[in-house]
This record gives C-alpha cells, structure tokens and sequence, in this order.
C-alpha cells in the first residue's frame, strides 16, 4: 500500500515588518514632527542657549522640517520682529551662514504676545494661536512647552497653560522645567505639586544640563560597560571619590540671581549630586528612565546625613587668575555690601550602603578658582602589602582613575611600572584617553537634551522625588550653615577645605601629571 501523503506543510505566515524608524544623522529615531513652544524667548536663555541649540538641529536635520518654534512672551512683537531678534542672537551666537540662517528664521520662528487681554487671558490666545498654526502646517498635536523663564514665574504659567487645556494635546505634549527646582525641600515641593497640577510626571522634563555632557553620560558606560573597572568599584577597592567643579570665572553679571543662592543651591544640589548618583548607583535592572532614575534615588536616599562640621563654604577675595588681577566677590556689581553668600563648598559625605559604607565622598566647587576643571577622581585602595624594596628610587601611590568630564574630556589611569634597569625602581605612569583625539570636539550638551525631549527620553532628566531627595540632603545645611571663609582668587579655596580631607587622612588630588607620563 502506497504510504499516505503527508500534509502539506503549512505555508510561513509572512509578518509584514514595520518601516524602519527614519533615522537622525547623529543616530537615534527621528523626532515626530511638532510645535516647540519656548515662553521667555525675549530671554537671555532663549536669545544666548536654546536658540542656537535648536537652530544647530534643524541646520543639522535632526528634526522634521515642518516642526515650527513658537517664541512666546509678554513683550508686545509680530513675527518679523521675533525674527529680527533672532537673526541678531544667532549672528551673535557665531552663525556666519547668514543666508541659512534667514532661511530658517523666516521659515521656522513665530511670536505670540502674552498679553493680558482677551476673553480668558493670555493662554486661551497662545491656545488657538497654536491650533492655527498646527492647521497651517498640517502637524498633528505634538508639543512641547518649554519654560525659559525666572523661577518665580514658573508656578503661575503652568496653573495658566493647564487651566488653558494646553497640557493635554491630540499629539504627545511635554514640559521643560530649567533649575531652580525650588530653593529648599519645602519650595521644591510646592514646585512640583504646582507643576502635578497641570502635567503627569511623565510629560515632565526637569533639565540638568550637566546631564547632557557626553562625559557624564560616559559615566555610566564606563562603569557598566567595563566589567575590570565596575569589579573594582565598592568599598573593598576604593579609597575614596573626589568630585571636582571648579571653575575661573568669578560671578559675571549674575550677582542678582547668585546671591540668593550660592554655590550650594546653584552647584551642589543639582550639578554635584547628580554626577555623584552616576558614579555611585547601582547597575540599573534595564536601561529605561525609571530603572535609571531609580538607582540614582536609592544613592541619596542611602546618604548619611551632612553635619555643619563635614562641610565649609568660602568666598573669593581679590586675587590673581592666570596673571590677571581679579576683583572680589563683594566688589562685583550688584553684590550686597557685607554679603554672605558662599562662591565656594567643600565637603565630605558617606553612603551607608553595602557597596560603599566608609569611603568618603568629597565633593568641591567653587568659582575663581585657578583654572575651569570637572573631574571625578577615584582613588584605589593601596596594595596590602609590599615586598618590593625600600629605597630612595622607589615610590609607590595607589592607583588611580581620574575622569575628566571637561575639559580636556576623557580619563586616565594612574599606576605603577617598572623603571627599566637592573634595581627594582617603580615610577607612576598614567594611561591616557582623549575624548578629541578620538572623536574631534564633543557637541553642547544641551542639543543632546533637547533631542530626548523631543524623542520623549526622560533618562537624562531628574524626576520629582530625585529632586526632593537631594534637598532633604542639604537643607539641613543650609537653614544651619557654617561661616563663610575667605579665599583669595585663583586659589583652590579656604584652608579649611584641606581640613575636612586631611582630618580623616586623606588629601585633595590635585597634583599635575608626573613628568614623563
Ligand atoms: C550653571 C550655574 O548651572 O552652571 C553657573 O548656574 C555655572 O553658575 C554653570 O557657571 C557651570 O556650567 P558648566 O557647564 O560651564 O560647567
């Protein structure tokens, strides 16, 4: 009997794949094409950051082209008049492509006065200056609000662009808060219960733009992408973590913001702490925003409180930075005779976790400080023992990784060789990586931040309870704060600050390279 013909086999069910997501030159999916809402765009921000920023992803087509920037403010002006202003902030800005830049202008920016008037005030008119111009340029609802704005104003427009229905759109809708987040624990909630108000934290993007830096992005591949370095990277291994923002210029014009905050609240709570969480949290379980921003908020939360003692604040005096003679904090105009304000904070903090418990953490900023330098440098703990001879030739430092997040961005690694010759000598060398020598000059972050925005990628962004965190940390200090210490210009700060790291035996990094590394 012939044998039974089998069945035929069933044909593949062929699933249609999707079109692959249009790609932007830098990489990364092109953004939905959208209406970029910026209120303050009189601005200094606007006029000085955001708008070359923008400018630099439409010129570099990073963007849908019938993406449309709405400049939004209480200064009475039409269209022609924005314009103006920005072919005037761009050409300041550097942009010597003059015929490009018009291009753009004229094709990409428009201006909506927020005035008073009109039935349901300023927003109800931004509301359907909008819709008209989604209509007139066929886009589907997409936008973003981004606020470039004095912190004072922040609460009342967003109240006004939620009772306007603005934060909910047919498309996605998103909103870019700038620091301040608040000026302590208490204001900073309020904050974000005024901004809960109006917007999900989904839709919140709270803009650090340290953030934003390729080399504290870095950080994190650094750790985790490199298993020899993140194998060392705990309390068995670390000697301690020195975070240095050190910059040369002195307060510039900004003495009216500045003196209401110090370096505490301008630095540390935000640009120090959050390069602290990079390089101290725990490997996220996934690489999505929460999973990220989740590690970072476990780091403050295991943070030992910060006693007046651990910390010194200071303030520059006349000095001398790199052979100019510089004048002092309370010399700068619009300083307040007798201030108090810090320029300067050193201190030193312990994370009570498994993973770090009794490495010290030193963080440090200042302004006129000898020259600008962030860095990050971890110190490994000593060979337990050496057999190596004592002599006058031999000398032996722990090793060390100093990451350079700008400028001169990269990293090196310190350590030990030996000198060539028939005696045991042993010399320091280091290991160098240069971000220029292997990539050219690195983009402003802020462009990078703006492209997650637009992608909807809140990983780079600090979320509500991050920000809660960090005051909970250093309010304590602030409503106790200890005295204020002179330094002069172009110094590393008080002597005080040596105080805090030599008491526990350990000493500031701050040396040059060896010769002949
Ligand atoms: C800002 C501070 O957030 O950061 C400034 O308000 C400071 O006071 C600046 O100068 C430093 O940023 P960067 O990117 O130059 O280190």
């Amino acid at each position: 009997m012939p044998a039974p013909t089998p069945p035929a086999p069933p044909s593949p069910v062929r699933l249609s794949s999707p079109p692959p997501t249009p790609a932007t030159p830098s990489g990364g999916a092109m953004p939905d094409p959208h209406l970029f809402v910026v209120l303050g765009a009189t601005g200094d921000l606007m006029q000085r950051k955001l708008l070359p920023s923008i400018y630099h992803l439409h010129a570099r087509g990073e963007v849908p082209p019938q993406s449309v920037v709405l400049g939004a403010a209480r200064k009475p002006m039409d269209d022609a008049g924005f314009q103006a202003l920005c072919t005037g902030a761009l050409a300041a800005a550097g942009e010597s492509d003059a015929a490009a830049v018009q291009n753009w202008v004229s094709s990409s920016l428009r201006y909506q006065t927020l005035g008073d008037d009109g039935p349901g005030g300023p927003y109800v008119s931004l509301a359907s200056r909008i819709a008209s111009l989604e209509q007139e340029r066929r886009l589907t609802g997409n936008r973003v609000f981004y606020l470039a704005l004095p912190a004072e104003a922040v609460p009342k427009v967003v109240q006004g662009l939620g009772q306007a229905g603005l934060s909910k759109s047919p498309g996605w809708c998103r909103v870019v808060v700038e620091k301040p987040f608040g000026r302590d624990l208490a204001s900073a909630q309020r904050l974000n219960q005024v901004l809960h108000g109006a917007f999900d934290e989904s839709q919140i993007f709270r803009i650090d733009h340290y953030l934003g830096k390729e080399t504290v992005q870095n950080l994190l591949v650094l750790r985790f992408a490199n298993a020899f370095i993140e194998s060392d990277w705990n309390r068995e291994e670390v000697e301690d973590v020195q975070i240095t923002v050190a910059e040369s210029l002195g307060v510039e014009d900004r003495a009216g913001y500045y003196e209401t905050e110090g370096a505490m609240r301008d630095m540390v709570q935000n640009h120090l702490t959050q390069v602290l969480t990079l390089v101290a949290m725990e490997p996220p379980a996934t690489w999505t925003a929460d999973a990220v921003r989740n590690e970072k908020v476990k780091v403050l939360r295991s943070a030992h409180p910060l006693r007046s003692e651990d910390v010194v604040f200071g303030q520059y005096q006349e000095g001398s930075v790199r052979g100019q003679t510089v004048s002092g904090y309370q010399s700068e105009p619009g300083v307040k005779p007798g201030s108090r304000t810090e320029t300067f904070v050193a201190l030193r903090m312990e994370i009570s976790n498994w993973r770090w418990h009794g490495v010290p953490f030193f963080l440090r900023t200042g302004k006129r400080m000898p020259a600008k330098s962030t860095r990050v440098v971890v110190t490994f703990r000593a060979p337990p023992v050496s057999f190596f001879p004592r002599s006058t030739d031999y000398q032996m430092s722990p090793d060390r990784l100093t990451i350079m997040l700008q400028p001169d961005e990269g990293f090196e690694l310190s350590f030990e060789i030996k000198v060539p010759g028939r005696a045991i000598r042993t010399q320091t060398h280091r290991m160098r990586f240069h971000y220029a020598d292997a990539f050219g000059t690195l983009s402003d972050g802020y462009e990078a931040l703006l492209l997650d925005v637009l992608r909807g990628d809140p990983t780079h962004f600090v979320r509500a309870d991050e920000v809660e965190e960090a005051w909970k940390l250093f309010d304590p200090i602030l409503s106790n704060p200890p005295p204020v210490r002179p330094y002069a210009a172009g110094t590393l700060g008080p002597p005080e600050a040596q105080r805090i790291v030599e008491e526990i035996g350990h000493r500031w990094h701050d040396d040059e390279p060896p010769a002949g590394s």
